[in-house]
């Protein structure tokens, strides 16, 4: 029997007695539970294999709930919580007392969140616990952005899916914290940093994934969980500039291509993926992680991917396609 239900009484049944629940979101759907549950806490480590050393975001339902969740809250980051709520921005802050350690990984910061998706927000005010939740995929795989995908993950070791449809923005959320209380970006995602900009001027990006960094440099990051390898799809995956000269170099391979838009005639692939038809980087961030399941389950020697403009939402799949290579 499916676990992928619609019914948000029985997700708060669940939650309530301290089992997991897999969430929508707007960005990719959240293995959740209640922030102040050991038992739901450590179910929700274990059923992903994820270390403990890496935190996980809280999720409340309005702006109201962060003096409950943090000691502090910095002047920029109050107008960043103003202008994106609810929305795919993550805010790292000091946690007051009552986080428990396991969710902080130890740390005497807390990653929270509003997400903008009406199914959870519904769910969010009728229970009184905020939720944990990391994103409903085993430990640097693909994130999920269907119910589907996390039923195919999960559907063993998880009561059930809290169906609220595809998500819409479709890679996780920008994630910043603060230093000196002034931002930093500590994970590229789906609020463009343009738009952040906008509203608190210039910022630093932290832990950007590069080419010359490799899987070592990269094992102790300031943000926990931003390794390098990450979203990673099962078949090798290559990032290029020159998709066509890239093809050439696998000759008689099964290759599976990903490109933004559809610019070139690509011969001789099982094959081609184009995120978006005109051009939207907005529409090719929904449709990225979908785009990499697929291409995963169709036994190909290599994914080859094509790398987006490096800006606005472009420049965060980029992070994501790069960290699928490594
Ligand atoms: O869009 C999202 O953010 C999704 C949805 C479900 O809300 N969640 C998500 O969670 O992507 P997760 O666990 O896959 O990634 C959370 C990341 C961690 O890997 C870690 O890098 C960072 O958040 N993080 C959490 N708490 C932190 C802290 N106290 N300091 C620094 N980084 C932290
Ligand atoms: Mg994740």
């Amino acid at each position: 029997m499916s676990i992928i239900s619609k019914d948000i009484s029985k997700a708060i049944q669940l939650l309530t007695a301290e089992n997991i629940v897999a969430i929508p979101t707007e960005t990719v759907y959240g293995l959740a539970g209640n922030i102040y549950s050991e038992k739901a806490i450590k179910a929700i480590f274990e059923t992903k294999k994820r270390p403990f050393f890496n935190p996980l975001i809280v999720h409340i339902p309005s702006i109201d709930s962060l003096s409950t969740i943090v000691e502090y809250i910095p002047e920029k980051a109050k107008l960043l919580a103003e202008a994106f709520w609810p929305g795919p921005i993550t805010l790292v802050l000091k946690k007051k007392a009552i986080i428990p350690d396991l969710i902080t990984g130890g740390k005497d910061t807390v990653a929270v969140r509003v997400p903008n998706h009406s199914t959870t927000l519904e769910l969010l005010s009728k229970l009184d616990f905020p939720l944990a939740a990391p994103s409903a995929n085993p430990f640097s795989s693909i994130s999920p952005t269907t119910a589907q995908h996390v039923e195919s993950y999960f559907k063993n070791t998880i009561k059930m899916v809290l169906d609220g449809g595809a998500c819409t923005s479709g890679i996780e959320s920008t994630i910043i914290g603060f230093e000196n209380d002034e931002p930093i970006i500590y994970r590229l995602g789906s609020t463009a940093i343009e738009a952040i900009e906008a509203v608190v001027g210039n910022i630093k990006i932290k832990n950007s994934v590069t080419e010359s960094k490799t899987l070592e440099t990269q094992k102790t990051p300031d943000a926990p969980g931003m390794l390098a390898r990450h979203y990673a799809p099962k078949t090798k995956t290559i990032l290029t500039d020159n998709i066509l000269e890239a093809i050439s170099h696998y000759p008689n391979k099964r290759i599976g291509v990903l490109v933004f838009k559809p610019e070139l005639k690509i011969n001789g692939v099982i094959t081609e993926i184009i995120l978006s038809k005109k051009g939207d980087l907005s529409e090719a961030a929904s449709k990225l992680y979908d785009a990499l399941h697929q291409l995963d389950t169709l036994d190909l020697d290599i994914i080859i991917a094509e790398k987006l403009p490096d800006f606005g939402l472009g420049k965060s799949i980029n992070d994501r396609l790069l960290r699928a290579t490594k």
